[in-house]
């Protein structure tokens, strides 16, 4: 009993808090209601053993998923061909500061918007230069809509590709971040980089040719500051993926020292 007490008390106490760091989540659950394009099979999983053996309790299961569903990274290769793969990626490169670009005023008249270099420059005129290795990320305001199939993809039709609405990036905007900017990875909280009304996809394309990832379905954007975060992107090591479900997540300050002091006097 005093064992598992202590257990509990130490799972409360955490690391974080004595850095004064908040952290937020931005992955959705991966389970079966994960959102995937049409063409790709659901997301199942299997209990392959949950009881008790007679010596002890035990649970293991299997998952199957198709790569691209929920919020996960599109590799380079996606959609260029000799490109990185999933496992060659260099973790360095899916750590950088977190850039939110908020376009929900301009989505809000417009879903087929597309995130424009005039946005980043409003962004850097706001907080400062884009740092080098940023992870930028769009966000539209999309994510409340997760994870309702018809809202997300904009249309009453979800299995029908060409009646998609959602924002994302205008390829010239990220050709100027990738040229001018140098960074590491471009996101959105929508389902594709290139917005819903795209047939060619040019950003999955300007990505992919300078082996930059994209991320996908990022969650709880609203909760991270639109500068002065650092995200961490990690997806499982899958040899050869062209991409994969995600784990990421934001860390940053929760209170800056004029804040704290301020507070204190
Ligand atoms: C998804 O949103 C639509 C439109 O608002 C609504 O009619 C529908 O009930 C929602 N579906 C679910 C599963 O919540």
């Amino acid at each position: 009993m005093q064992l598992s007490l202590i257990a509990s008390i130490s799972l409360v106490c955490n690391f974080v808090e004595a850095l004064d760091v908040k952290v937020v989540d931005l992955s959705y659950e991966l389970g079966p209601e994960t959102l995937f394009f049409p063409g790709n099979p659901p997301f199942v999983s299997t209990i392959l053993h949950r009881g008790n053996t007679g010596a002890h309790w035990y649970e293991i299961n299997k998952f199957e998923t198709a790569e691209h569903g929920g919020t996960h990274i599109d590799a380079p290769s996606h959609f260029a061909e000799g490109k990185l793969r999933l496992h060659e990626i260099p973790m360095e490169k899916l750590i950088g500061p977190g850039v939110i670009i908020d376009v929900k005023d301009k989505v809000a008249g417009n879903s087929d918007y597309k995130v424009s270099i005039g946005d980043i420059m409003a962004w850097e005129l706001k907080h400062k230069k884009v740092p080098e290795c940023a992870i930028v990320i769009m966000n539209s305001g999309w994510g409340a809509n997760y994870p309702n199939k018809t809202l997300t993809f904009g249309t009453t039709t979800p299995e029908d590709q060409s009646t998609f609405h959602y924002p994302g990036w205008h390829k010239e905007a990220v050709d100027w971040l990738i040229k001018t900017r140098r960074v590491c990875v471009v996101g959105v909280d929508t389902p594709s980089t290139d917005p819903g009304d795209s047939t060619s996809f040019p950003v999955h394309q300007t990505l992919g040719a300078a082996n930059v990832p994209g991320l996908e379905n990022v969650a709880n954007l609203d909760s991270v500051p639109e500068s002065g975060s650092i995200i961490y992107v990690a997806p499982i090591k899958l040899k050869d993926g062209s991409g994969a479900p995600v784990r990421m997540f934001a860390t940053f300050p929760k209170s800056d020292i004029r804040t704290r002091y301020n507070q204190e006097l």
